[in-house]
C-alpha cells in the first residue's frame, strides 16, 4: 500500500552524497534498483537520476516495523528514508560515485510499490530497442539514457547562456503554418473553420526568421521542434529540434565565428572537449573531389584519387564506357587490405550497389607483388603499374574503383569508404574533428522532377562571381552556404540569404516557379523584401544529432525522451491512430482506406 510522504522533505539526491556528510542524518528518496536480505541486514541500492546509494537496513538501527517493511522491497518500488550517512563498513566500491559511504536507515516508507518490469533496469541494456521504446517510461530510468538526456538539458542551457550573452533573442515562430520549403513532404493538420484547407507543420523556421530579420530582431535564435516527413534513418526524425539562429547585417564570416566560439564553449562544458579554432575549411568540390562526400568524416585517410586520365585508354570496357558517357574512374585504396578474403570483397562490391554502382573493380597487391584482380585481365601490363602507381599501391593493399557518373562515383566511395573504416575499427567516438564545407552548388538537377531544385533553399544567395551563369550554366553557380560537419554527419547547416527581390525572382525562376506561383507560396516574403531589408544570413543545427555525437551514441533515438520508429510510429502512445468518424465530419474529411489496411 503506498504511503504518503508527509512531514518528510528530500535532503539529497542518492549520488550527491559522500563521505564529506559523515554523520549527517539525510532523507533520500527514489527506486529501489536492488535489494538483498542477508537475514538480519538487508542491503538496498537506491536509485535515482544522480546515482545509486546503498542503503543498510538492521532491525537494531531502525526497529522491526520498518524491518519488516524493508523485508517487503522489490525492484523499482519508490521509497522515501531517513537515515544517517556512515564510511561503508564492509569494502568500498571504486565503481560507484557514493562507494565509500552507505545509509544506516532509521525510518522507512514505501511510497509506491512496482510490478516486475518487462526488462531490467540497468545500464547498457541488451533488451531489443522494441520492447524498450515499448516502455519508454521504464527505458528512460536507465542511467545511461539518463545520462543522455540530462546532457541534452544541459547542451540547451549552455546555448540559450551563450547566444544570449551574444545578443541574440529567443522569438518563437508558428506551428501552425504554411509549407516551408525544406525539400521534405510536409504534415499537414486540417483545418475545422476552414473546410478543405490545412496548415502544414514548419519543416523549418527558415522563412519567420528572415521575417523576423526584416523586422529588425537583428539576432534571432530559438531551440524549436520541425517536422519533416520522409524517409528516417538513424540520425534523421519526422519531428525533430533544430538550434536555429539568423542575423543581420552579416557575412559569412560573421555566422561562422559567433558559431564557433559556440561550439568551442559548447563541448568544453558539456564533455571537456576542446576544439581548436578556427575549424577547418574545405570548398564542397574539394570534399567531393577527395572524400566523395559532402559531409567527410576526416578521422581517417584512404581518400578519393581521380584516375580517369591514367586508364583512359585502356581496353576494359566498364571504364572506357564511363568516361564515353561523361562520368569518370575513381579509387579508394584500402591499405594493408589486400588479404581481404573474396567473401568479404564481394560484401563491399553488394554494399556499393548499394548506392547504386553497377559494379566494383578490385585490384588487390600480393605481398610478391603479383595482382589478384577482378579486371586485371582487360588491361596492360604497364597500364597496370601506372594505375597501381597513381594510387600508391604497395603489396598487402586492396584497391577498389568505381566507374559511373561522378554523383554515383561519388556516392558509392564516399560510403564505401566510411564502411571500410566502420569495418577496420578507424571511427574513434573520442576523437571530434569538425568541418565547415562551403560554396555548396546553388541549385542541383533533379532527374525525378525534370528541373533544377535547390540544394540547401531558395533562399540561399548566390555567389556574386557566379551570378551571371544562372540563366545560362545554373548547375554551376555557387552559393553563399555552409554546412558544419561533425564525423561526418552533417551538424547544421545555413547560408547567406537573398534579401533582393530581383535576385530573389531569378532564383524562383531557375526552379521553374512561375512569378504566380512564387507569390502565391512566398508572397508574404517577397512583399516584405519590398520594405527596407537588411542583408542576412544563418543557420540551424541538428539539435538531436549534435547531442548524439556528445553521448557517443549511434542513433539520435538515444537522445530523444520519446522518440519514433522507422514508420514513423510511436510505439509506446500508438501514435498515429485512428479517429472518430464525429472528428473527421467536423473537419470535412473523408479517409479512403486501402483494403489491407481494412482486414
Ligand atoms: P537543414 O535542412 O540543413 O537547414 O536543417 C538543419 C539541420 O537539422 C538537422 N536535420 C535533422 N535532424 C534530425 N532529423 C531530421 N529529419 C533532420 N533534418 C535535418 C541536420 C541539419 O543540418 N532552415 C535551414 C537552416 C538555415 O538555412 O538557417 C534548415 O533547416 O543536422
Ligand atoms: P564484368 O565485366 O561486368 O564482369 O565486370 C568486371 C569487373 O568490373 C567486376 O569486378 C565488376 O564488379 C566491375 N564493375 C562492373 N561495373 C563497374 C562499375 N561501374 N565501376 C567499377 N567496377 C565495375
Amino acid at each position: 500500500m503506498a504511503e504518503s510522504m508527509k512531514g518528510l522533505k528530500r535532503s539529497h539526491r542518492c549520488g550527491e552524497l559522500s563521505i564529506a556528510n559523515e554523520n549527517e542524518t539525510v532523507t533520500v528518496m527514489g527506486w529501489v534498483q536492488k535489494s538483498r536480505n542477508k537475514g538480519g541486514i538487508i542491503f538496498v541500492d537506491l536509485r535515482d537520476r544522480s546515482g545509486l546509494l546503498q542503503l543498510i537496513f538492521e532491525e537494531k538501527e531502525c526497529g522491526s516495523e520498518y524491518f519488516a517493511k524493508a523485508e517487503k522491497l522489490r525492484s523499482e518500488f519508490v521509497i522515501a528514508v531517513v537515515g544517517q550517512v556512515k564510511k561503508r563498513a564492509g569494502n568500498v566500491n571504486a565503481n560507484l560515485a557514493t562507494g565509500e559511504i552507505e545509509v544506516i536507515a532509521k525510518e522507512i516508507r514505501i511510497l509506491s510499490e512496482s510490478e516486475t518490469p518487462p526488462f531490467p533496469i540497468e545500464e547498457n541494456s541488451k533488451t531489443k530497442e522494441d520492447l524498450r521504446l515499448k516502455y519508454r517510461y521504464l527505458d528512460l530510468r536507465r542511467p545511461d539514457i539518463q545520462k543522455n538526456i540530462m546532457l541534452r538539458s544541459k547542451v540547451a542551457t549552455i546555448v540559450r547562456q551563450f547566444l544570449a550573452e551574444e545578443g541574440f533573442l529567443e522569438i518563437e515562430t508558428p506551428m501552425l503554418t504554411k509549407s516551408t520549403p525544406e525539400g521534405a513532404r510536409d504534415y499537414l493538420v486540417p483545418s475545422r473553420v476552414h473546410p478543405g484547407n490545412f496548415y502544414a507543420l514548419p519543416q523549418s523556421p527558415q522563412l519567420f526568421k528572415q521575417l523576423l530579420m526584416c523586422s529588425g530582431y537583428d539576432r534571432y535564435f530559438q531551440i524549436v521542434k520541425c517536422f519533416r516527413d520522409e524517409d528516417l534513418r538513424a540520425d534523421r526524425q519526422p519531428e525533430f529540434t533544430q538550434i536555429d539562429m539568423e542575423l543581420s547585417f552579416v557575412d559569412v564570416e560573421d555566422v561562422i565565428d559567433v558559431n564557433e566560439r559556440l561550439l568551442q564553449k559548447l563541448f568544453k562544458e558539456t564533455i571537456n572537449v576542446d576544439v581548436e579554432l578556427p575549424i577547418q575549411r574545405m570548398t564542397w568540390q574539394e570534399a567531393m573531389d577527395r572524400f566523395g562526400s559532402d559531409k567527410p568524416d576526416l578521422r581517417f585517410g584512404m581518400e578519393l584519387k581521380d584516375v580517369s586520365e591514367v586508364v583512359k585508354d585502356c581496353e576494359f570496357v566498364v571504364f572506357k564506357s564511363a568516361l564515353e558517357n561523361g562520368g569518370s574512374v575513381r579509387g579508394i585504396n584500402a591499405n594493408g587490405q589486400g588479404a581481404m578474403p573474396r567473401k568479404k570483397i564481394d560484401a563491399l562490391v553488394e554494399f556499393a550497389k548499394g548506392y547504386g554502382a553497377k559494379g566494383l573493380a578490385y585490384l588487390a597487391i600480393n605481398e610478391d607483388g603479383t595482382y589478384k584482380s577482378s579486371f586485371a585481365k582487360f588491361m596492360k601490363e604497364e597500364e597496370l603499374t601506372a594505375l597501381v602507381e597513381a594510387m600508391e599501391g604497395k603489396p598487402g593493399d586492396l584497391l577498389l574503383f568505381a566507374a559511373d557518373k561522378n554523383k554515383v562515383v561519388w556516392d558509392v566511395l564516399g560510403a564505401l569508404r566510411v564502411e571500410i573504416a566502420n569495418q577496420l575499427g578507424l571511427l574513434d567516438k573520442n576523437v571530434y574533428k569538425f568541418l565547415w564545407v562551403t560554396e555548396f552548388p546553388l541549385l542541383e538537377y533533379s532527374e525525378e522532377e525534370g528541373r533544377y531544385t535547390a540544394m540547401h533553399h531558395p533562399f540561399t544567395m548566390p555567389m556574386e562571381e557566379d551570378l551571371d551563369f544562372i540563366d545560362t550554366e545554373p548547375g554551376k553557380v555557387r552559393a553563399k552556404a555552409y554546412d558544419i560537419v561533425l564525423n561526418g554527419t552533417e551538424i547544421g547547416g545555413g547560408s547567406v540569404r537573398i534579401f533582393q527581390n530581383h535576385v530573389q525572382e531569378k532564383m524562383f525562376e531557375a526552379l521553374g516557379f512561375s512569378k504566380e506561383d512564387a507569390y502565391d507560396r512566398f508572397g508574404f516574403l517577397l512583399n516584405a523584401f519590398k520594405y527596407g531589408v537588411p542583408p542576412h544570413a544563418g543557420l540551424a543545427y541538428g539539435f538531436d544529432r549534435l547531442v548524439m555525437l556528445m553521448a557517443k551514441e549511434d542513433s539520435i533515438r538515444d537522445v530523444i525522451a520519446f522518440p519514433k520508429i522507422k514508420d514513423a510510429s510511436c510505439l509506446m502512445t500508438q501514435a498515429p491512430d485512428v479517429v472518430e468518424e464525429s472528428q473527421l465530419e467536423e473537419l470535412s474529411i473523408a479517409v479512403s482506406i486501402k483494403k489491407e489496411q481494412e482486414e
